[in-house]
Formats: C-alpha cells, sequence, structure tokens
C-alpha cells in the first residue's frame, strides 16, 4: 500500500501558534506549490507573503467593515444575520504569524478564441469559462502549497470567503500586480490546539463506474 498521510494529514487550521515561519521553509513551500500542473503551463500565479502583524489585522478589519458595508444593505434579516455571522470564516488569518495571498491572472483557455469566431457555440463557450483552467491551476497551485506545508509541521487554511474585499485587502498591503487578481488567501503557521475536518463522502457515492 501506498503511504498517503501527507493527504490524510492535511486539515485547515484556523489557530495558530505564536510562533514565526522561517523565511527559508516559507520559500520552499512556496516552491513546491508551484510544482503543481498548470494549463498551458502558464503558471499564472503571483504571491504576496505579509509577515507584518499589523498589516495582517488591518485586512481581516477591512474584510470586517466591508462586511458590515454589505450587510447594511441586505433587507432580508435573515440572509443579512447570516452574511455577518460567517465573517468569522473570512478572517481566520489574523491569528497567523503570515499570511499568503494568491493572485492569479487570466489567459485564453484552449478553443475559445476559435470558438468566440464561430456562430451557434454559446454552451461550449460557457461550459469553458465556467470550467474555468486558470482557477484550475490555483487550485493545484494552493493543494501542493497546503499539502508541503503540512509536510513540514505547518498548517493552512485555504480562504476565499473574504474575497469581496479584495480591493480593500490590496489597498492595506498597497500591493497591485498589472493583470492579476486576488484568488485566496492562505494563513501559514503552527497549528494551536485539536484540527478536526468534517468527514467524507464515501468515494462508491462519488464515482461512477462507465462500462
Ligand atoms: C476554495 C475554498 C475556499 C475556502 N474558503 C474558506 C474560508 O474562507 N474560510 C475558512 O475558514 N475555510 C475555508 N475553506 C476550507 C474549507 O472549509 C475546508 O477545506 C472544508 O471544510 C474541509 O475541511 P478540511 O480542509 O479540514 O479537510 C475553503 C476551502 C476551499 C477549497
Amino acid at each position: 500500500m501506498s503511504n498517503l498521510d501527507f493527504i490524510y494529514n492535511r486539515h485547515s487550521v484556523r489557530k495558530f501558534k505564536n510562533e514565526d515561519v522561517p523565511m527559508e521553509d516559507l520559500k520552499e513551500i512556496l516552491k513546491a506549490a508551484t510544482y503543481c500542473a498548470s494549463a498551458k503551463n502558464v503558471q499564472n500565479w503571483h504571491f504576496a507573503v505579509v509577515k507584518d502583524k499589523e498589516k495582517i489585522e488591518n485586512m481581516a478589519k477591512a474584510i470586517e467593515k466591508k462586511n458590515l458595508d454589505i450587510a447594511s444593505k441586505i433587507e432580508d434579516e435573515k440572509t443579512k444575520k447570516s452574511f455577518t455571522k460567517f465573517v468569522r470564516f473570512a478572517t481566520v488569518f489574523r491569528n497567523a504569524p503570515v499570511t499568503v495571498l494568491i493572485y492569479a491572472s487570466s489567459y485564453t483557455p484552449t478553443g475559445l478564441e476559435e470558438l468566440n469566431n464561430l456562430t451557434g457555440y454559446e454552451d461550449e463557450i460557457n461550459h469553458i469559462l465556467d470550467m474555468s483552467p486558470k482557477m484550475q491551476s490555483i487550485g493545484a497551485l494552493i493543494e501542493n502549497l497546503s499539502l508541503a506545508a503540512t509536510e513540514m509541521g505547518y498548517g493552512t487554511c485555504w480562504m476565499t470567503s473574504g474575497n469581496y474585499a479584495a480591493k480593500e485587502i490590496s489597498e492595506v498591503i498597497d500591493f497591485q500586480k498589472e493583470g492579476f487578481s486576488l484568488a485566496a488567501i492562505v494563513p501559514i503557521g503552527i497549528p494551536e490546539g485539536p484540527i478536526k475536518s468534517p468527514g467524507r463522502k464515501p468515494v462508491d457515492e462519488v464515482m461512477s463506474i462507465i462500462k
């Protein structure tokens, strides 16, 4: 049997010890992340590494503020309550020693230009865009990052729920990169306390054998 512990040991970590992640470890983790597959090998990513505690806290505050701004415009009370309640899942990076912001750039998926020049292929075009090869590459990057960090004794949490405050976050860290947008935030640190992941659907339930 293969040893797949490096996969099963990864969990979303939302509490971190107050211990630094040395730069050489961080670089190793980010390098390992970039050894994922990417569509057309475009490697459409960029990392913004934030270690400054005040900036990390200010990013969390920017998300909270934007959450309240948006919530104040939501009329349905139930929707508003749930939107504000879940803001804590958008700010769990705030107690991590390092926060890595993953920026993604675009590329033209295979077939898109060709189909755009023809008529009657709206479904195919929508499908290509829906399946977003660009974001599949970013997903592979973040999974690699998480697995590498786990193997090196760190915990991570793949986070996208604060993406509605992408503009404000970029302002807080004073970072913009032409053609790139914020795709996810990944805190990295030594896990604090017990970590539990939710169960998984049985593999037989998510598999169809085609005969
Ligand atoms: C695309 C994506 C976005 C996620 N966004 C968040 C987030 O914003 N906040 C959070 O606490 N967890 C987030 N998660 C973590 C999931 O909640 C977690 O992976 C899932 O519950 C399974 O738990 P596990 O990672 O411990 O196995 C995200 C995961 C993915 C893949």
